[in-house]
């Protein structure tokens, strides 16, 4: 089984080093847009760089309309300048009213060859359009991933999705995290921290910082239970932990069981746990649980003990308790 997976993990990494070989030849092109928060009729300066830095560049600007016939989509539309581009590696939109994304490429010779286009990058409105709203409900001064909370769409508009980007610029929409159901997306245990917005096929609303914190239960223990009159009684709040391995399922394409470390069903009291003569790459996942019998309530993400000197990180989406849902393994290897 461990070299099934050695073996499968071997190839993944000759794919991605063999595309990270190829991607070093072409120019890349990163788009940074300053400031990314506005206010009505602020200007924002869009600046493209081309990496590694060469000369005789032009740029191309684009600005993402949402595709609402395809989920999650956008499509490109040029900014003035257009087809020709502009010989500036920094782009003004002056009077910036809402919320929109942005792109953009740059393209040398005749016929004109591009590079890629870059990610695209948002700059939000924290101001009113009247034309589109996001009403966070109810309205608190911090949400727990435990507690119910609608982001509610109003305008001019029958169809919306609601947006939101996390800290590293990543986008997803409502049904990643949530269910929309009209214009209200009501998000579940898997919403995190970050900006959200409304979006239909001509509006965006103003974005919102919405941070939203785990929710862990204590145990609260009581000693002596029974007392007698003028007894003190201790009360102590604590954490179980439990600690788990993850084992490779390999009748299911990307799944992992988790297989309970010593310390068992009990849990340990202690945050931390020592791992004694690790040997090789495997995956492991904490939880804290309350009650007697335990109701376990949130698994940490999957870390990879990685062997070899390799860092992989691992993004594992936890599903009601029921193992994994879906398991992505990034090689930052590519990054360096
Ligand atoms: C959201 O957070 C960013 C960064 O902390 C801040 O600059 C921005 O003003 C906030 N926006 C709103 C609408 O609160």
């Amino acid at each position: 089984m461990g070299h099934t997976l050695f073996g499968a993990l071997g190839l993944f990494s000759l794919n991605i080093l063999l595309y990270c070989g190829h991607a070093q030849g072409v120019p890349q092109s990163v788009l940074t847009v300053s400031p990314s928060w506005t206010s009505p009729g602020d200007s924002v300066t869009l600046t493209c760089s081309v990496k590694p830095p060469s000369a005789g560049w032009r740029f191309f600007w684009y600005k993402a309309v949402p595709d609402m016939s395809r989920y999650s989509y956008y499509t490109y539309e040029l900014l003035a300048g257009g087809t020709t581009g502009t010989e500036q590696d920094s782009y003004i939109l002056h009077g910036q009213t809402h919320t929109a994304g942005y792109q953009c490429r740059a393209g040398r010779g005749d016929p004109v060859s591009y590079n890629q286009y870059s990610y695209v990058k948002f700059v939000w409105s924290g101001g009113v359009n009247p034309a589109a709203s996001l009403t966070v409900s109810p309205h608190r001064l911090q949400h727990f991933s435990t507690e119910s909370l609608s982001l509610i769409c109003e305008g001019n508009s029958a169809e919306w999705r609601v947006k939101k980007a996390d800290e590293d610029g990543y986008v997803s929409s409502c049904s990643d995290w949530g269910e929309m159901t009209g214009s209200t997306c009501n998000i579940d245990i898997r919403a995190r921290s970050g900006v959200y917005w409304c979006e239909s096929a001509t509006q965006s609303s103003n974005a919102a910082n919405i941070t939203i914190h785990s929710v862990r239960h204590p145990v609260l223990t009581v000693s002596p239970s029974w007392t007698s009159p003028g007894d003190s009684v201790t009360l102590t709040c604590r954490w179980r932990f439990f600690w788990y391995k993850a084992v490779p399922d390999m009748s299911r394409y990307s799944y992992y069981t988790y297989e309970l470390l010593a310390g068992g069903t009990t849990g340990t009291e202690q945050d931390s746990y020592i791992l004694h003569g690790q040997t090789h790459t495997a995956g492991y996942v904490c939880g804290v649980g309350r009650g007697d019998p335990v109701f376990y309530t949130l698994y940490s993400d999957v870390k990879f003990v990685w062997s070899g000197g390799e860092f992989v990180q691992t993004f594992i989406f936890l599903h009601k308790g029921i193992n994994v849902l879906f398991v992505l393994t990034l090689f930052v290897l590519c990054v360096s």
